[in-house]
């Protein structure tokens, strides 16, 4: 598992997806730059994104609020006295650590023994293994996942700032180690407030004091009327956003599934009070239909419903995917109730209410909330597309199966060789296709390194231009994920590549 993210981490950046930030400073902890691949990657996830939530539905429609709110906001929000993060450090080491994310990293450990008590099962029944029925019946499986199940559950009862003491007992207790030094002497257990904070205005005395956005779903809150009336909108809507958010993390290591600057991409779906829970499992379930159709192996996704829910919540769903540390959070469903709205009212003074001509009255709308980062969404298509494989001639390949449609780069345009005009047609292919699509030419290395670096990169097609192009005006292209190739004419490329990144 270690040495898979390390070689997510190290390919990323030798294919330009993933920088640290200022790398020539040695970098900022827990700050990225996506490079030139990367930058593209994001831009095609977004617009997979946008053009599900907001294009296809013509009662969602999309905001882009601004970064810095009014400090009242956040007070009103509650993030102001309670987006703290729990945080213990380590007496010899120093160093600090996200004391709930100790205690799930230890639970992880315990599901990764089931999972290969599993693994090895499978290998030894073949065909006939029952996953099912051996997870429910052998004994260390069962073991290991009631032990995990008791951690969490225990945890989730403990994180409120009464009961922090029974996370340090619970470190203890599980006899947790610092991940660094191996060192088990810990501080208590204390909270943290996650936010960035900031001035507004130049002299000290007329500054007023802000915070860069925790989350962009609060700049949907406060523009709800605006959009309501000037839209017109009518209940059920959603509002949909995509935009940075800041957070003071103090748990690194995970390249950017947790970062302090990156983007989310957020939607609120106003409803009726009482529809709410019905309207919950709708986007629950068009959420996960999103997310299985990138083809990233439904295997990889796990749906957690909390137990234990927020205050402001009456339900909530985790949408889990299989990173290369395990299974993390991706994507939160939320059903939000009146929280914020009524919160905003009262903190505003101004009423954030909705006139509903069918029910001659006026409220105070629900709230059902999708929320996904846009960056753990790039590294779970970016980490389960990067594949090793063993091509049974003695040679192996490094491939990134990126679904086509976000692929960076959908086609390389290679010249077989560099002359007898070959180059020319090549350009002139590529000429044409740049209208539709971002595409590239190489012309250095042997066609099969050629191909090889495009396989790395993620680009689902190459286009090979020979000798014989001049005479029959047909191309080779070779397809990323089987190698396989076919003879094709030039005017049929546009309509192939079409066809395979259709939305
Ligand atoms: N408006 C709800 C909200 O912000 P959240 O669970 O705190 O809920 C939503 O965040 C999503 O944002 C998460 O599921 C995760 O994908 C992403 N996210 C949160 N913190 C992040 C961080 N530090 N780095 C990258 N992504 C993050």
């Amino acid at each position: 598992q270690q040495d898979t993210f390390k070689q997510v981490i190290a390919h990323a950046k030798e294919y330009g997806y993933i920088f640290s930030s200022s790398e020539i400073y040695d970098g900022l902890s827990a700050v990225y730059d996506y490079g030139q691949n990367g930058a593209a990657l994001k831009k095609n996830i977004k617009e997979y994104w946008w053009k599900s939530m907001v294009q296809l539905h013509d009662n969602i429609v999309g905001l882009d609020a601004a970064i810095l709110m009014h400090p009242s906001t956040w007070k009103a929000s509650g993030h102001v006295d309670a987006f703290n993060d729990p945080l213990i450090d380590n007496k010899d080491s120093k160093k600090r650590y996200r004391a709930d994310v100790l205690i799930e990293d230890y639970a992880e450990k315990i599901n990764q023994k089931a999972q290969k008590e599993i693994e090895k099962a499978k290998k030894r029944f073949g065909e006939s293994f029952d996953e099912e029925q051996f997870v429910n019946t052998n004994p260390r499986v069962i073991k290991y996942k009631t032990q995990q199940k008791e951690i969490l559950e225990r945890l989730g009862k403990s994180l409120t700032d009464e009961n922090l003491a029974d996370v340090k007992a619970q470190i203890e207790e599980l006899e947790i180690a610092c991940p660094e030094s191996g060192s088990k002497n810990w501080t208590d257990v204390k909270q943290f407030n996650l936010m960035f904070s900031t001035k507004l205005g130049a002299s000290a005395d007329s500054a007023l004091d802000l915070y860069l956005r925790p989350e962009t779903a609060q700049g949907i809150f406060v523009n709800f009327a605006n959009v309501q009336k000037t839209g017109r909108m009518k209940i059920p809507f959603g509002i949909a956003q995509i935009g940075k958010a800041f957070r003071n993390e103090i748990v690194a290591r995970q390249f950017i599934f947790r970062q302090r600057e990156f983007e989310q991409m957020e939607m609120q779906f106003f409803v009726r009070p009482g529809d709410e829970l019905t309207w919950f499992e709708h986007w629950k379930s068009l959420r996960q239909k999103w997310h299985y159709s990138l083809g990233l192996g439904e295997e990889n996704y796990r749906f957690h419903d909390h137990e234990k829910l927020a205050h402001y919540a009456n339900a909530a769903t985790d949408i889990e995917f299989n990173f290369p540390f395990g299974f993390k959070e991706l994507e939160g469903i939320h059903s939000r109730t009146d929280f914020d709205l009524k919160a905003h009212e009262e903190h505003s003074g101004k009423k954030l209410q909705f006139f509903d001509p069918e029910m001659n009255k006026s409220y105070t709308p629900y709230v059902v909330e999708t929320s996904i980062g846009l960056d753990r969404m790039f590294l779970a298509v970016f980490s389960s597309a990067l594949k090793e494989e063993d091509l049974g001639d003695g040679n192996t390949r490094t491939v990134l199966k990126l679904p086509a449609i976000l692929a960076p780069i959908k086609a390389a345009i290679l010249p077989l060789v560099k002359k007898d005009g070959l180059p020319e047609i090549a350009k002139e292919i590529q000429d044409e296709l740049k209208w539709d699509f971002d595409v590239t030419y190489d012309e250095k290395d042997a066609v099969g390194r050629r191909y090889r670096r495009q396989d790395a990169a993620g680009t689902p097609f190459c286009i090979t231009v020979d000798h014989d192009t001049k005479e029959d005006k047909q191309v080779t292209i070779r397809y990323r994920d089987t190698m396989e190739q076919k003879r094709v004419p030039i005017s049929e490329l546009k309509s192939i590549i079409q066809k395979a990144i259709d939305f």
